[in-house]
């Protein structure tokens, strides 16, 4: 028995599936760093809860008295007959919210009230007939709902309302119009319906209040379109953590390829949003999202750029011909006289972007090749340099999209291949750092302006924002407005 139980031991342990089934877990719980963190603090849920509360003022105006409307057998007098026909008012003077750790947050509206006006009508054995109408107030109203918050299927935040409860402190009611020793009678019996048929409504209001808020929680930008190469993805790669002080949300934020999702070599290293509480919202992008971009950017051949001489100002005295490269070179104006060039300067791997506490630096290994360009047109290589050259990068937010804008810190070349023989390439430093600045550079920043998008929810608006470059990140702190 002992060596058959050892046995099956042994089999569990060395069965395939189970070291398969481990192994397929490997990548997944490596890769769960998130690339961007969001975080919601108390001021943000405050902002939150005074849209809430509208919303749910907004229910509780539809409350519908139907059920209670209509006939009733009062004894002594028999039926009487009342009808509702509006709520007049709703006040929800007094809201909370509050954090629940690990599960989400909770609402508590207290001392609301709700004002109605009705009509009455009673009718005893044909003989006596009376009617008016009456105003109820449901006063000392407190309603408590606590609201789970959770990843959906598509990595987008859903609530939903785990519990709720309402209680109502007391009800009154006037009469006009009547006999008043009539409806003494049924004074009671009115309030008691209409205490449980109010109490019964409220919660499943305000439950559909909350889940009104998913559809708007849809539209998160998990995949957010940048340009013709590249999409950024802000799903969440796990459920939200809801703490003492904040719900932190952390998203995917990986460039990736339109339409192909290839993964870089490298991944998102873990990091933390420092504790800070001033602003609703804070939004800490780690520099894996921008080397994420880099690599897509560069895997697209979209860091090359051929540098003409219609580019280079009419102002300046560098011009791109063989002319002014031949005062270093030269061979140059003997071998091609006269000609027109063309540089094609691109990426040769995926530059690398470091954030340090407020320095961004971007390093990037390229090649500069440079062309004349024949009569007919045909380019003849002369040289290809290789290029090491890292630029500062400022970054600022503008509307819901981060852009940037760099400078030059220092380059340096190389000559790699001459098909014109030897020359000085220390020569070439000056030409060559006018065209980073005023060619490469400005073009580069005509992207960077335009923008990444960040992650967004609704028809949000970023104010009072501030960005700081920390270490392996950036931080955004910022209030946001919601336009409807
Ligand atoms: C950022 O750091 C790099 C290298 O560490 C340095 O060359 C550069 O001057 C710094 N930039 C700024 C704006 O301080
Ligand atoms: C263009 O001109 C160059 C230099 O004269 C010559 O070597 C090349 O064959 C020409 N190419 C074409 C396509 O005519």
């Amino acid at each position: 028995v002992l060596f058959s139980v050892l046995w099956d031991l042994t089999t569990v342990k060395m069965s395939p599936c189970c070291w398969l089934a481990l192994v397929a877990l490997i990548p997944v719980t490596l890769g769960t760093n998130p690339g961007v963190e969001v975080r919601l603090t108390q001021t943000g849920l405050d902002y939150g809860r005074q849209l809430g509360i509208a919303a749910i003022q907004q229910k509780l105006k539809s409350i519908k008295i139907p059920d209670i409307s209509g006939t009733q057998h009062v004894s002594p007098i028999g039926k009487v007959q009342y009808t509702f026909m509006q709520i007049v008012k709703v006040g929800l003077p007094q809201s909370a919210v509050g954090l629940v750790p690990g599960t989400g947050i909770t609402l508590s509206i207290n001392n609301a009230f709700i004002s109605l006006h009705g009509n009455w009508r009673v009718k005893y054995l044909k003989i006596i007939k009376d009617s008016g109408s009456f105003d109820l107030n449901v006063n000392g109203l407190t309603i408590s709902i606590t609201i789970a918050i959770k990843s959906d299927g598509t990595g987008r935040p859903a609530v939903s309302a785990v519990s709720c409860g309402a209680s109502i402190a007391s009800v009154s009611i006037k009469f006009h119009g009547g006999a008043s020793w009539l409806y003494n009678l049924f004074t009671k019996f009115i309030e008691k319906a209409l205490r449980s048929a109010l109490q019964k409504q409220i919660c499943p209001l305000v439950v559909d209040a909350v889940s009104d808020l998913n559809p708007y929680l849809k539209t998160l930008n998990v995949e957010a379109q940048v340009d013709k190469y590249a999409e950024i993805e802000y799903s969440m790669v796990s459920s939200p953590t809801v703490s003492k002080s904040s719900i932190d949300l952390s998203l995917k934020g990986e460039f990736y390829s339109i339409g192909k999702h290839q993964e870089p070599p490298f991944s998102p290293i873990a990091f933390s949003l420092p504790p800070q509480v001033n602003n609703m919202l804070y939004m800490g992008m780690s520099a894996f999202t921008a080397n994420s971009a880099a690599f897509v950017y560069d895997k697209a051949g979209a860091l090359s750029l051929y540098v003409t001489d219609d580019m280079i100002p009419q102002s300046s005295p560098l011009r791109l011909n063989t002319k002014t490269f031949g005062a270093f070179i030269p061979q140059l104006t003997k071998l091609f006289p006269g000609l027109m060039m063309k540089l094609l300067v691109k990426t040769v791997k995926t530059p690398i972007v470091t954030f340090k506490p407020n320095n961004v630096t971007i390093q990037a290994t390229g090649t500069v090749t440079a062309y004349a360009i024949q009569p007919n047109a045909t380019l003849s290589p002369l040289f290809v340099l290789n290029l090491e050259t890292s630029v500062s990068a400022q970054l600022f937010v503008s509307e819901m999209r981060l852009a940037g804008a760099v400078t030059l810190n220092k380059m340096s070349f190389t000559l790699g291949t001459s098909y014109v023989g030897q020359f000085q390439v220390g020569t070439l430093d000056n030409i060559l750092q006018i065209v980073l600045k005023v060619v490469v550079i400005p073009k580069l920043n005509v992207q960077l302006a335009k923008g990444y998008p960040l992650p967004s929810i609704g028809k949000m608006k970023l104010v009072k924002t501030q960005l700081q470059v920390l270490k392996d990140y950036m931080l955004i702190g910022t209030d946001v407005q919601f336009t409807s």
